[in-house]
């Protein structure tokens, strides 16, 4: 008998058909609405299997109505969705898609940065709003990238990707990290500082570390108020890092000049929300990882993980060994 799967949303057709030659799957068939938590409820109960994504929460409660379930596979490096504790405790493994998504992910966190030092947004809806009615000097100008200091709070595959990104745009290249990275700074030329050192001097602060209850509202109005005034704040991590009232109270005050967020603390964002309000905050819907090749190789490596999980192999990526 074929192990059963559920997958939390439509993805990619190949991906589906690799996962159902081995598997007896079944699937919550849309693609831009999460499975509700009553409906996985239900469906987790005889499952083996669970490919799911980042917008489900893998909770105790949901993993104890689980009675054969044996991986659950995430289709994101980020897992703080899931209670690893407790998927532990039920004998779950938990397996995540690192890797794959780190360049592209840096792409966008670069983009971001020069859109909002920039103001390429802000730039746009001017031209677009018929408010371009001459050229003039100091019009929407913004922060200079090249040259500028940035400051990489986690060094991790992104991390470092991005200082490569920073080096070509002969940035000085600050980064603060749970442990020193050594050989790193040798390769990238980038240089480790204190936390408070890094808020204090830096052009650029890039949040790219992983969620989890150390990293909740790691930037708070304290270490806001020791940035700079011409500080831009980007955040491709978890929306969860920032303390958003915080943020919102520091660009209103102008203490910082400007934010590009790709994710937020509540996803998707309440269309209401203060932070939607301010023209010097750069807006995303979570796309950081967002290629159509980088989407299908995180696919296909929780497939994978998923597959040599039921057939009682090490999948690559195992979190909780
Ligand atoms: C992740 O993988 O954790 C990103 O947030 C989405 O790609």
């Amino acid at each position: 008998m074929k192990p059963k799967v559920y997958i939390t949303r439509k993805i990619p057709e190949q991906i589906l058909e690799k996962i159902s030659m081995v598997c007896d799957v079944r699937m919550w068939d849309k693609e831009d609405i999460p499975v509700p938590y009553e409906i996985l409820e239900k469906e987790i109960v005889d499952i083996d299997g669970l490919f799911c994504l980042l917008t489900e929460t893998i909770d105790h409660s949901l993993m104890s109505k689980a009675t054969n379930l044996k991986i659950v596979a995430n289709m994101a490096v980020g897992y703080n969705n899931i209670d690893i504790t407790s998927a532990t405790k039920h004998g779950i493994m938990v397996t995540n898609t690192p890797g794959v998504l780190t360049e592209t992910t840096a792409d966008l966190t670069f983009g971001l940065l020069m859109a909002t030092a920039r103001r390429l947004v802000e730039a746009s809806d001017y031209l677009k709003n018929g408010d371009w009615k001459t050229w003039s000097p100091m019009k929407l100008t913004g922060q200079d990238v090249h040259g500028a200091t940035l400051g990489i709070i986690g060094l991790g595959r992104i991390g470092e990707a991005l200082a490569r990104r920073a080096k070509g745009f002969n940035m000085e290249i600050l980064y603060y990290n749970r442990s020193r990275k050594y050989e790193q700074e040798k390769e990238l030329g980038i240089t480790y500082t204190s936390f408070e050192n890094l808020l204090k001097v830096s052009d650029f602060i890039c949040i790219i570390t992983p969620y989890t209850p150390e990293t909740k509202h790691l930037i708070d109005t304290e270490q806001l108020s020791l940035m700079k005034k011409n500080a831009i704040l980007i955040n491709t991590a978890r929306g969860g890092i920032v303390n958003e009232a915080a943020l919102y109270n520091t660009l209103k005050n102008k203490g910082i000049f400007g934010a590009g967020l790709d994710v937020f603390e509540e996803e998707p964002v309440s269309l209401d929300h203060p932070l939607l309000t301010l023209p010097n905050v750069v807006t995303l819907p979570h796309i950081g990882s967002a290629s159509k090749a980088t989407r299908i190789k995180m696919a296909d490596l929780a497939a994978n993980n998923l597959i040599l999980g039921l057939k009682g192999k090490r999948p690559q990526n195992l979190i909780n060994d």
